[in-house]
């Protein structure tokens, strides 16, 4: 009887996740989405405390209060800006805590109890666990700027990825064959480890966003390898959709940035790129908010390219502000959002959602593209990468083939940013120097509320 009541409420769980991630692939939804999903973790683990033999409840509830505890305290503390290092954090120790789970269950069954499923599924656990902790750590050092954000290269990089790749593969057969030699199971740890550093290390600039969503997916992987481990229906079905998910929002993102998952995860390309001098020299002009006002006085069509500096400088208030005054005064006002635009997927919508900008006004890269050459003015509030003509032009750059919003096309392009200093791939932006363009130095909310003032007193 309580197996079938266990079963029927992993079911139910299951339904809210997969009814809370459809509600996830939309804004206005999300929230819901959220909610639904985290309803249906609470089920399976009230479900999960009544199923199995606990053998002390004290541990669990000083470890529920410890992560409820540290959790609550990320959640409000972490800027939306921090959000993909503390995604990195959470893939991390998912994956290691997958990799303990299955660990300790190989590590307390009877040897003569161990069936071929059992270790195939634990070895599973301590490979994929094992490679997103590591790997994540070094993601979060990167994204953090704890390790050097470009991508390491080095003689022989590749054979010595394939090697250990090889190497922790074999022992996980050895471990399977022969498990008695339960000593191997550290071993593969190691190895996992070593390969999740080794994948990480390589990869860097523009290509970040690719490597977190596929750590998450392995997050996924490996618990659901672990589900088995443990023939826990809840852990496997959810361990299986976040796994899904990942690779669905990898293939996204490696859609977003033209680029072939094996390039990013092999390719660890372009390092070199023209120097700022070479591109910047005596071209750059800046303006002020009072011409920027003047300029807007006259426009007709406007598109606004928000990126990661609009997200620091907390900009969506008075970018709304702006927004609303220029389509009161007839001015058809659009909103171009790169998909890689931020720091994380999304970012620019969920900063655009919260102050109510209507959605059919956020345009997507295909849809404003061709628009562009129809602009008065467009203005860039803190974007940079997905703003770069290099994209289109220098094979060598590091965001070499990212489709990217082609606003030199416009009349006018205002762009307002602190300095000359370049964004996330570290590289020169040569849109700063053209002859269209005008650069308006300064934080990104100070300047957009500087330019409603502007126009209001004119
Ligand atoms: P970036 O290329 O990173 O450029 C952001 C620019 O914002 C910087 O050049 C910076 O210039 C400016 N900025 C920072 N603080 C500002 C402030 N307070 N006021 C005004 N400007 C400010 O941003 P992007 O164009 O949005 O491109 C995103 C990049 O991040 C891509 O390379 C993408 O691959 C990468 N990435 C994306 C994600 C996801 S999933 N979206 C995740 C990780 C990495 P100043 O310092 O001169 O002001």
């Amino acid at each position: 009887m309580e197996k079938v009541v266990v079963n029927i409420a992993y079911l139910l769980s299951a339904s809210l996740f997969i009814f809370g991630l459809k509600n996830l692939s939309h804004p206005r939804t999300a929230v819901r989405g959220n909610l639904l999903g985290a309803s249906g973790m609470l089920i399976a683990v009230l479900v999960t405390l009544i199923d199995k033999r606990i053998v002390d409840f004290k541990l669990i509830i000083a470890g529920l209060i410890i992560g409820g505890l540290i959790g609550t305290l990320l959640a409000l503390k972490v800027q939306m800006t921090a959000m993909p290092q503390l995604v990195a954090v959470f893939n991390g120790l998912g994956g290691g805590a997958s990799a303990m789970v299955a660990g300790s269950a190989f590590f307390e069954s009877e040897l003569s109890s161990l069936s071929a499923d059992f270790l195939t599924a634990t070895v599973a656990s301590a490979i994929i666990g094992s490679v997103t902790f590591f790997g994540s750590g070094v993601a979060f050092g990167k994204l953090q700027g704890l390790i050097n954000e470009r991508p390491m290269r080095y003689p022989g990089d590749q054979l010595l990825k394939l090697t250990v790749g090889a190497v922790t593969l074999l022992t996980g057969y050895m471990i399977i064959t022969a498990p008695e030699f339960s000593i191997l199971y550290w071993v593969i740890l190691i190895f996992g480890g070593f390969l999740g550093i080794l994948l990480t290390i390589s990869i860097g600039g523009a290509d970040m966003p690719v490597v977190i969503a596929l750590l998450n997916s392995y997050s996924g992987l490996a618990a659901s390898a672990t589900g088995f481990v443990l023939e826990n229906t809840a852990l496997i079905i959810s361990g299986s959709l976040v796994g899904a998910s990942g690779i669905i929002l990898t293939n996204l993102m490696c859609k977003a940035m033209n680029r072939s998952l094996l390039n990013v995860l092999f390719g660890g390309f372009g390092e070199v790129a023209q120097t700022k001098d070479d591109i910047y020299e005596g071209k750059v002009k800046s303006t002020s908010p009072e011409e920027v006002a003047l300029l807007l006085e006259s426009a007709r069509r406007v598109v606004i390219v928000p990126g990661y500096g609009m997200a620091v400088a907390q900009a969506q208030f008075p970018v709304r502000d702006l927004f609303n005054y220029l389509t009161e005064r007839g001015v058809e006002v659009d909103f171009a959002i790169h998909p890689v635009a931020g720091r994380m997927p999304g970012h620019m919508n969920v900063l655009l959602a919260e102050v109510d900008i209507p959605y059919d006004r956020m345009k997507e890269l295909d849809q404003i593209n061709p628009y562009f050459e129809q602009t008065d003015v467009s203005i860039v509030i803190g974007a940079n990468d997905v703003v770069n003509p290099l994209a289109e032009t220098d094979p060598k750059s590091p965001i070499a083939g990212m489709p990217v919003l082609q606003v030199w096309k416009s009349k006018t392009v205002i762009v307002i940013k602190r300095s000359l200093s370049p964004g996330f791939a570290g590289i020169p932006n040569p849109l700063f120097a053209m002859d269209n363009t005008l650069m308006l130095f300064s934080d990104a909310k100070k300047a957009v509320e500087e330019i409603l003032r502007s126009l209001k007193e004119q």
